[in-house]
């Protein structure tokens, strides 16, 4: 079959040309690994739209820079707190300082993530622990440390997951697994907390430009071109996974739960 040209498409358009722009106006985002990338673009796209936020990561340093960026892009407020998801305790001191400043938590993205690439015969138990505690472990914690905030306001989360384990990906056996267990988390939060109003949908971007993901892990390989495997012709854009954020916590998704939305259909055979 001869190839199909690939299509430049232009970037989509940020949210708020969909989304009315008051929609989330006197709600309250907790965001873990807001700092930076995909968890930092969905941040700013909801608060755009009219909520406050606390951005949760390990590097205060850069938290802080990210929140005043976020602040001043949106005229929302957006604070911090530092803190490992891998620590219960450092997880419940981010959320009491999120209720005093805010009084409530409405929404939470669970997206701190470790990754490295290594294959299985050089991960060392350490290693594959490491990234089940900060990927699996960290998602329960945050969900542990939120959920009593979550049922008052008959919240929303939003779990950052991945497409490795959809097929076996090489030198991704640690995240393959993670990721597998956060799916089926938020399978088990959809079902358990539904009848209380509670919503828990993951996101697992696919291949999306210019984030540490693609940048330091996909493959290298000038003739594996990603993008002619996309029907859509392009690899996806930050915005294109912080629409879907702002989709998934709106009141349009209030029928949509326990779901796994996935990057455009990926095609081997064109
Ligand atoms: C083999 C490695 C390794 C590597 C670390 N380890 N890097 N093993 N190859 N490249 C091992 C260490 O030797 C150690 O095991 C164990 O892992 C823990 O490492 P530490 O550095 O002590 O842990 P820590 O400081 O907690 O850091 C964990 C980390 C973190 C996962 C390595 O630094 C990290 O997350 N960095 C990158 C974050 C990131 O990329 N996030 C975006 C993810 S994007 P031993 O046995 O020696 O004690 C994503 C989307 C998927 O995930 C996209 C796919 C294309």
């Amino acid at each position: 079959m001869a190839p199909i040209e690939p299509v430049i498409a232009p970037p989509p358009p940020p949210s708020t040309d969909v989304f009315r722009n008051d929609i989330f106006k006197n709600k309250v985002l907790f965001c873990t690994g807001g700092g930076s990338g995909i968890c930092k673009s969905m941040t700013e796209a909801i608060m755009r739209h009219g909520a406050s936020a606390t951005i949760v990561g390990r590097k205060l340093d850069r938290l802080e820079a990210t929140a005043k960026e976020l602040s001043t892009a949106t005229g929302q407020r957006c604070i911090t707190a530092q803190a490992d998801v891998r620590s219960p305790e450092q997880l419940k001191a981010a959320v009491a300082k999120t209720v005093e400043t805010f009084g409530k938590i409405d929404f939470v993205i669970c997206g701190a993530a470790g990754n490295f690439l290594a294959p299985i015969s050089g991960l060392s138990e350490n290693a594959f622990r490491t990234v089940i505690e900060i990927d699996t472990l960290g998602t329960f914690n945050t969900v542990k440390a939120t959920l009593s905030h979550i049922r008052q306001s008959r919240g929303s989360y939003i779990h950052v997951s991945a497409l490795l384990h959809h097929q076996g990906t090489p030198y991704q056996a640690h995240v393959s697994a993670a990721k597998a267990g956060v799916d089926a988390l938020s399978a088990v939060i959809a079902v358990e907390e539904g009848p209380r109003g509670v919503r828990s949908n993951v996101i697992s971007p696919g291949p999306i430009g210019d984030t540490e993901g693609m940048n330091r892990l996909a493959a290298t390989d000038p003739s594996i071109r990603i993008a002619d495997h996309i029907p859509l012709g392009r690899y996806g854009d930050k915005r294109d996974v912080a629409n879907m954020a702002v989709f998934l916590f709106s009141d349009a998704a209030n029928w949509v739960t326990g779901q796994v939305m996935v990057r455009p259909t990926y095609s081997l055979c064109r």
